[in-house]
């Protein structure tokens, strides 16, 4: 790809055009759970705020359900395959090592031209290719980007440990990126992203193509994710409210990563973000990882709460740990 901006040219912001999102038909409440573990409708919704999840069939993979999601933004925002030339999927669960799965849904749209490349964040991983997204349109090295989170998470979770396979759901969102010239102050204004590597044994999963030749299971600390998620998390929402100079109250709506209610709310309440301004839909999806985000993203432009002009921050914390937090003025 050839770098179009010059010195002369005028500031390029990424601005959001359009979003979609996918979901597996198939509904999985908790109390259908309690035939599989010993657990209770009661337990995981007053742990964690949910109260169904969608769980892909077998013929449903990431890229499936990433397409799907794809397709919808594309049409949400009036653009066809031979508008995009960057694609990039948010995904843990790819339908194979390799190729890259936005290279199927690239593949699958009849996008021809430009590149598309998975991005590996875990929870994270929608923050983390916003920003990185961001950077191809804002040097002018992009015009138009499709960023999906798509995941399957049903396929790695340990069907048999109550204390996990209760918690995710499957599913995709996507939005379509364009670069304008400094869009009335529109787009991505900034992100903030960090990892640290030494929390690996917390959130993790136990196999892997260079490791086992497996695919592996889920495997997490629940408590101490918690911790670390309430606790840590606060540093790079400082930081994008420092480099915007914005603070909480400025904020319309607060989209984070869709993992537990309480750790949102907590969240939310340590920040000083009011309630009323938090999007939650991990009732009704569970914790669908990358995906999380875009989909609630989506949910909330076509219930008309999402507006042009909104200040919106999205943040996330997942495996490694990997930790984010972008604001975009919608
Ligand atoms: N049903 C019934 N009982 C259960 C279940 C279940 N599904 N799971 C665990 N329990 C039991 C435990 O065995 C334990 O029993 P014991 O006291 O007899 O030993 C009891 O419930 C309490 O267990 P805790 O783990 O202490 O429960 P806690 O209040 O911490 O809640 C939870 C567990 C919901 C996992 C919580 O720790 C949490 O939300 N952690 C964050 C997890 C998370 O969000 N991860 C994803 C973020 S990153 C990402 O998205 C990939």
């Amino acid at each position: 790809m050839s770098v179009l901006r010059t010195d002369s040219s005028p500031a390029l912001r990424s601005v959001i055009v359009g979003t979609g999102s996918s979901l597996p038909e198939q509904v999985v409440t908790n109390a259908a759970l309690t035939g599989r573990v010993d657990t209770s409708d009661e337990w995981i919704v007053q742990r964690t705020g949910i109260r169904q999840r969608h769980i892909a069939a077998a013929d449903e993979t990431t890229s499936v359900l990433g397409t799907r999601a794809a397709r919808a933004a594309l049409a949400d925002a009036g653009l066809g395959a031979q508008d995009i030339d960057l694609v990039i999927c948010a995904t843990s669960t790819p339908d194979h090592t390799f190729p890259a799965t936005a290279t199927q849904i690239q593949a699958a749209l009849g996008i021809h031209q430009g590149a598309a490349f998975d991005l590996q964040a875990v929870c994270a991983g929608f923050v983390f290719a916003v920003s990185t997204a961001d950077k191809f349109l804002t040097t002018g090295a992009a015009r138009r980007a499709l960023v999906i989170g798509a995941e399957t998470f049903s396929r790695i979770v340990d069907w048999e440990d109550r204390t996990t396979c209760v918690l995710f759901g499957d599913g995709a969102g996507a939005v379509v990126l364009e670069a304008r010239d400094d869009a009335d102050g529109r787009g991505v204004l900034c992100a903030s992203l960090r990892s640290d590597g030494r929390h690996r044994e917390k959130l993790y999963v136990d196999g892997g193509p260079g490791s086992t030749g497996t695919t592996g299971r889920l495997r997490m600390e629940g408590r101490e994710v918690f911790r670390f998620a309430v606790g840590q998390v606060t540093d790079v929402i400082a930081d994008v409210f420092a480099q915007a100079g914005v603070t909480a109250a400025d904020l319309d709506w607060f989209v984070p990563h869709q993992a537990n209610r309480r750790i949102i709310e907590a969240s939310a309440d340590k920040l000083g973000i009011a309630r009323d301004k938090i999007v939650l839909t991990v009732d009704r999806h569970g914790n669908t990882s990358a995906a999380s985000i875009p989909l609630a993203l989506d949910v909330a432009r076509r219930d008309g709460r999402l507006r042009a002009g909104d200040l919106v921050m999205i943040e996330a914390i997942g495996g490694g740990f990997s930790w984010g937090a972008a604001l975009i003025r919608w």
